[in-house]
């Protein structure tokens, strides 16, 4: 029997225009910018002043369909990862669907923070890998700045907004595509990073609003332990699984939380900073967004080429986790954008 593989034939992303930079949040806040680039590797974020996260995932896939030359019409599922959906219900996925009148396909959300991108990646795989439908789009896409509370100094400065999205189809070659992943959970970690307000179990309130439940709380010290040790093991895994070293591998393209996290992950796998995508520093942590993100600029300007070795990489909120070896098949299109 032969193998179907899901290969990566379409990407595109959208990034808000408005930027806030350290030295803007310097007046919002009791910080630096010396203070956020030491420890985060940030310099600014992008911040959506209207609109939702589906107007950004709607962008990034048109976006995609226009480099694909193909359209809305032809997509057979709409994946979005988010934790910060238009509401609860509908999905945001079909809000998408709708935005960009993709009459054809099913459409739903995924919530697994930061590593929504990867699970939802993998996910979308299956349903290609089975034959049971060939164009899956996977659309990680966050408005953090809805969530984000402006005068906590311990937050405020990390998060942005954008959204990004990839086009899964089988692969014509199985050298090419999603060649292999692990993912993981761990619900012990919930209470480091969460928003408490909102949902059933804390449903809203005065008193959520007064008590600030609708806002991202983060134990940074805690989360930053074990991302730095999830993050590398799982791309270290991914590695000894397929037998590869540093050199086999063109590009490692982490979650873009801290830029401490993803130089100690590129240093576990043996890997120059020069094949390390990071853009951490231009738009900070955008969440589900932020792997597809990298890939569309690395693509897009001609760094990422076809037949490249790519080791996907992430942690976040749950704890979630994971890893991915991506076989990148789309051609480059030089320096058009
Ligand atoms: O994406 C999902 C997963 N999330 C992550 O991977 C994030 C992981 N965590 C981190 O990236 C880091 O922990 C942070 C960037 C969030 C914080 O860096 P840190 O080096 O762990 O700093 P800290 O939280 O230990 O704070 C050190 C000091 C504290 O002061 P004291 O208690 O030592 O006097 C903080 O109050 O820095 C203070 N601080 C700030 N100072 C200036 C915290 N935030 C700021 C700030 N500006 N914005």
């Amino acid at each position: 029997m032969s193998t179907i593989r899901a290969a990566v034939t379409g990407v595109g992303h959208y990034a808000p225009e408005k930027i806030l930079s350290n030295a803007d949040l310097e007046k919002m806040v009791d910080t630096t910018d010396e203070w956020i680039r030491t420890r985060t590797g940030i310099r600014e974020r992008r911040i959506l002043e209207n609109g939702a996260t589906s107007d950004m995932c709607a962008k990034a896939i048109e976006s995609l369909l226009k480099h694909r030359g193909i359209s809305a019409e032809e997509i057979d599922i709409i994946i979005v990862a988010t934790v910060t959906p238009d509401m609860f219900f509908p999905a945001t996925g079909c809000i998408v669907q709708e935005k960009i009148g993709a009459k054809k396909a099913w459409a739903f959300d995924i919530s697994a923070a930061c590593s929504g991108f990867l699970y939802a990646l993998v996910m979308g795989a299956q349903f290609v890998e089975t034959g049971a439908y060939k164009k899956v789009v996977v659309v990680g896409g966050d408005k953090m700045s809805s969530i984000t509370d402006y005068t906590d100094r311990n937050t405020c400065i990390l998060f942005g907004d954008a959204a990004a999205a990839v086009l899964l189809e089988p692969s014509e070659d199985d050298s090419y595509g999603l060649l292999d992943y692990r993912m993981y959970s761990d619900g012990s970690g919930g209470q480091y990073l969460y928003m408490k307000g909102g949902g059933s179990a804390c449903p809203p309130s005065h008193e959520s609003v007064d008590k600030k439940y609708h806002y991202i709380f983060q134990d940074g010290k805690a989360v930053f332990k074990v991302a730095v040790v999830g993050m590398a093991d799982v791309s270290e895994e991914i590695m000894e699984r397929n037998n590869l070293t540093g050199a086999d591998v063109d590009w490692l393209v982490p979650h873009q939380a801290n830029l401490r996290i993803i130089d100690a992950t590129a240093s576990r796998m043996g890997l120059d900073a020069s094949k390390v995508m990071i853009n951490v520093d231009r738009y900070g942590n955008t969440t589900a967004a932020t792997i597809p993100l990298c890939l569309s600029e690395w693509w897009l300007d001609g760094r990422l080429k076809r037949g490249h070795r790519v080791v996907l990489a992430s942690f976040g909120a749950g704890y979630t986790w994971g890893g991915a070896l991506l076989r990148w098949s789309l051609e480059s299109p030089g320096k058009k954008s």
